[in-house]
């Protein structure tokens, strides 16, 4: 397990993490137009939209599109929703499953698209990819930069079997992006992180080069709920914040009955929570950006909301973090 850096690598207490804080000061979204609902599945697959429900939450998924295509549009109205310049972005941090091309990573090409030769490269964590890109940001912004772009964005249509009853009623596309900036005030604040991994667990959740996702259901469930618990704790404990202290919690939206299972032992409630999930299907790195834009939507985040982001996916790897929003 990576700890938090305030006094050095093995510290892990961590937080708080330098004199001023992160504020998270715009945020954007894209979702293909091509909606793939329980019922199309039905007509080449032996299901029913009651059981993919019923055993998932999800009630239909997004295709089409590309990596790169979605990471632009939800960056460009992350860049319009902080009404900031383009170029006052120094840094493109790109988090996906399901890059354009094997070589070279995605993030360049997004960066070309908004006129930008900053550094960029890709994170791939799997699902817990964007919030290991905001962890990563954090640190660029402690060493000294002002503004950074992180993206999660997947073309999971292109590695999934939709014909595959266990992979198939889940994974669809999308993006989401936020501009996380530095916060000199300090009030907004990345209060505290977890990240972790798992190599014991490559194989319950892969692809090979130029095959789909392959996948066991059951082991990948019992290991989120434990890892998105352990997660989560860890991140509390390094606040020094109780389950009561956090106001809305966005995890991975993989099946709501992974959620409620691990809420379950860790005492959260799912009103606390943001689920977008139902109209998006599992979209591995950029569920949470996509379910952070709702709870905007929706007014869930307000000046000193404290926001817990828990994610999971394969490796198995997980992460999570405490934002206090500016
Ligand atoms: N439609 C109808 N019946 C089905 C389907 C389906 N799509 N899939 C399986 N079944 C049947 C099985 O044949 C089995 O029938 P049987 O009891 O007669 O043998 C029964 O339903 C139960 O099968 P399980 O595989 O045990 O079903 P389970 O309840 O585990 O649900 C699922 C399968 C939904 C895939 C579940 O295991 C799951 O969600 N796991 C976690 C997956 C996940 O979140 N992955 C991504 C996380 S990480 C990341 O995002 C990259």
């Amino acid at each position: 397990m990576i700890s938090n850096p305030t006094s050095g690598p093995s510290s892990s207490e961590g937080h708080g993490i330098g004199p001023w804080g992160l504020s998270l000061s715009g945020v954007g979204i894209a979702l293909p137009e091509k909606i793939l609902a329980n019922s199309d599945l039905t007509a080449w697959m032996d299901t029913s939209d009651e059981w993919i429900r019923e055993r998932t939450g999800i009630a239909e998924r997004r295709i089409g599109g590309s990596t790169s295509g979605l990471a632009t549009e939800a960056a460009r109205q992350a860049i319009e929703d902080a009404d900031v310049p383009v170029d006052s972005i120094e840094q493109v941090i790109l988090a996906t499953t399901s890059p354009d091309h094997i070589c070279p990573g995605t993030a360049p090409a997004v960066a070309r698209e908004l006129g930008l030769q900053c550094g960029a490269f890709d994170v791939q964590a799997a699902c817990s990819g964007w919030v290991y890109g905001l962890v990563v940001a954090n640190g660029l912004l402690l060493q000294g930069m002002n503004r950074v772009l992180v993206i999660g964005a997947e073309s999971l249509d292109r590695i999934t079997d939709y014909h595959d009853r266990g992979t198939g009623i889940l994974f669809g596309n999308g993006a989401g992006a936020a501009i996380v900036d530095r916060d000199e005030t300090g009030a907004g604040r990345l209060l505290s992180w977890d990240m972790g991994s798992n190599g014991n667990y490559v194989h319950i959740l892969y692809a090979e080069h130029g095959d789909v996702l392959k996948m066991d259901g059951r082991e990948v469930f019992r290991q989120a709920v434990t890892v998105m618990q352990t997660s989560a704790t860890n991140s509390l404990k390094r606040a020094g914040l109780t389950v009561d202290d956090i106001d809305l919690i966005i995890p991975h939206q993989a099946n709501i009955r992974i959620v409620e299972a691990a809420w379950k032992k860790l005492g959260f409630s799912m009103e606390k929570t943001e689920m977008v999930l139902e109209h998006t299907g599992n979209t591995s790195a950029a569920s949470i950006p996509l379910a952070l834009q709702s709870a905007l939507d929706k007014g869930r985040i307000q000046p000193g909301t404290n926001v817990l982001f828990l994610g999971f996916g394969a490796g198995m790897t997980w992460a999570s973090a405490i934002v206090r929003w500016a």
